[in-house]
């Protein structure tokens, strides 16, 4: 049997500094469908996550807690995997940077560096941002504020190691322009070359001596190493590279997508590369760099009483509907909005009107016009027939374009169209007309036609809904696992004689009050975490 292709996917590893919002959630929910995704083609794909759990900005919420780091970073691995499955994320792997088989590698390559002379040692004075955990320059700050989170910035001095990025920059810039595919989208390419290399890049700053929650350097203990760099190689330990078992290092490096928010595509966009280059590795073939879910003033933020936790959504409206909104409102290359209203509107308008009313709608006149056996193909008796077919099939090649761009809301809009034509086709051949006047063989295609397309639209929600395909799937009565598969929507199956529709169908979602259930996301997203 051949092998199938591999396909490695990472989320960045959180930071455990408190509890996660929409905002934080998204990028891990969008690296589920992708694995899915990836799954229903036919890959092995593997997808990474976990908690970067070291640095001064978990020393400080520690005590602020008045805990042992270590002890509140476990605490925090049990919150976020309680998280992940509520989410429903498949995850295969889940790494805590204080873990041994991270730790131990990290120090080996820290090692490493000092031995091809990649590391120096030297003393950095500049300006430090704590929560950010970065040095910044004068040039760099934006106002006189850090320029990743705005917050102020406090001069510091320490002796440190330092990476020499400087020897990598012309390597890096060779290697963006052989590798189109390697930044998605584009436009931060331009970003990077522009704000951070051609104006020169400055070695990095690797160990810390100010605090001690870090891995310390094994040959010079008194320095941390910094948590950048120990976070960014959680890609490589996870699958044990340099280890006694490296098989997974062996069978998915290099990573096929890695997926980051805006604010540390620096870190990935040239730090990452360059780590990879000096350590001889090759490079993961594409990062997904997403914007962000912004709230209507802006962040989402304790300050302001806007935050949305995910709890909120899934306890009251389930977790497909959920996932939709955050798949849908992120355009990936463009920042999205949260609000109740909107939420509400594509809970009602997408996913009620939409989709649901194609399901109870076909569903229905199954069981009224064949008793819930659905008729055989028979050719394209109504002028729409053909169209649909060839509309379904074109919907869904521009479906697999968006995916190959990790465009993950216009590939959900693609969905929609196929939805929103099937719609139209029944207000176009208006099958109870065609019932009336006994028109058999019009019916038959019409019905043969709905069920088949609707078939189409359960097999691609898998990935991003997979409790509502399955649901729609359990509804049109389609059990055979053949005909949920990726090869399955190749081609209009003919023969759909093996299923009968359920007799009554269950709505999939239920049409909210509009202004209840505003008011409602309201007064919960001023609440504070417990
Ligand atoms: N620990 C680092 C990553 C190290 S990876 C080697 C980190 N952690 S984080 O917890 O702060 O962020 C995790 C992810 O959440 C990032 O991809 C970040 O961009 C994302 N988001 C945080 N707020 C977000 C929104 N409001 N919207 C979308 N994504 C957001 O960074």
């Amino acid at each position: 049997m051949q092998e199938k292709e591999t396909f490695y996917i990472t989320t960045p590893i959180y930071y455990p500094s408190g509890k996660f919002h929409i905002g934080t959630a998204y990028t891990t929910v969008i690296a589920d469908s992708l694995k899915r995704y990836k799954k229903l083609q036919g890959y092995d794909a593997y997808l990474l996550t976990g908690l970067d759990e070291h640095g001064q900005k978990i020393e400080t919420v520690a005590k602020e807690h008045n805990m042992q780091p270590q002890n509140y970073v476990d605490n925090m691995a049990v919150e976020a995997k309680k998280l992940w499955e509520k989410l429903n994320i498949e995850y295969d792997d889940f790494i805590r940077t204080t873990e041994d088989r991270h730790t131990k590698i990290a120090q080996k390559i820290f090692d490493y560096f000092m031995d091809t002379g990649d590391i120096y040692k030297g003393e950095y004075e500049g300006l430090y941002c704590t929560p950010c955990e970065t040095f910044f320059t004068e040039t760099q700050l934006v106002n006189g504020k850090c320029p990743d989170c705005g917050r102020d910035v406090k001069p510091m001095k320490e002796e440190a190691y330092f990476f020499n990025m400087k020897k990598y920059a012309q390597k890096l810039l060779e290697f963006y322009d052989t590798h189109p595919d390697f930044i998605k989208p584009e436009y931060r390419k331009t970003e990077m070359i522009n704000n951070f290399i051609k104006p020169g890049l400055e070695d990095l700053c690797v160990s810390r001596t100010s605090f001690d929650w870090g891995i310390p350097v094994k040959k010079d203990p008194k320095h941390v190493i910094y948590v950048w760099l120990d976070a960014l190689t959680n890609y490589l330990t996870a699958l044990g590279y340099l280890s006694e078992d490296d098989h997974l290092f062996q069978k998915y490096w290099p990573a096929s997508v890695q997926i980051v928010g805006k604010d540390i595509a620096r870190f990935h966009l040239i730090y990452w590369p360059i780590f990879l280059i000096a350590l001889g590795l090759e490079i993961p073939k594409t990062i997904l760099v997403h914007n962000w879910i912004m709230m209507k003033d802006g962040k989402m933020s304790k300050s302001k009483g806007n935050i949305v936790y995910p709890e909120l959504l899934i306890d009251r409206y389930g977790l497909d509907a959920t996932k939709y909104f955050l798949l849908k409102a992120v355009p990936v290359s463009q920042d999205g909005v949260f609000s109740p209203e909107e939420f509400v509107e594509r809970f009602n308008i997408d996913l009620c009107n939409d989709l649901g009313n194609l399901v109870n709608r076909t569903i229905g006149m199954i069981n009224k016009y064949y008793n819930g056996k659905v008729p055989e193909y028979n050719g394209h008796q109504n002028e729409q027939d053909e169209e649909i077919e060839r509309t379904i099939k074109k919907q869904k090649l521009e479906f697999e374009d968006r995916m190959k761009e990790l465009q993950f809301s216009n590939a959900l809009s693609e969905i929609w169209g196929i939805i929103t034509r099937c719609n139209k086709y029944i207000d176009e051949t208006a099958p109870w007309i065609l019932a009336k006047q006994e028109e058999k063989e019009k019916l038959d295609s019409v019905m043969y036609h709905l069920v088949e397309s609707l078939r189409f639209v359960a097999v691609l929600l898998q990935p991003f809904m997979p409790d509502t395909a399955k649901s729609i799937f359990e509804q049109l009565g389609v059990e055979n696992a053949d005909y949920k598969t990726w090869e399955s929507i190749k081609e209009f199956y003919k023969d759909l004689k093996q299923i009968t529709v359920t007799k009554t169908g269950t709505p999939l979602f239920v049409r909210l009050n509009k202004e209840e259930e505003i008011d409602y996301i309201k007064t919960n997203m001023k609440a504070l975490p417990k």
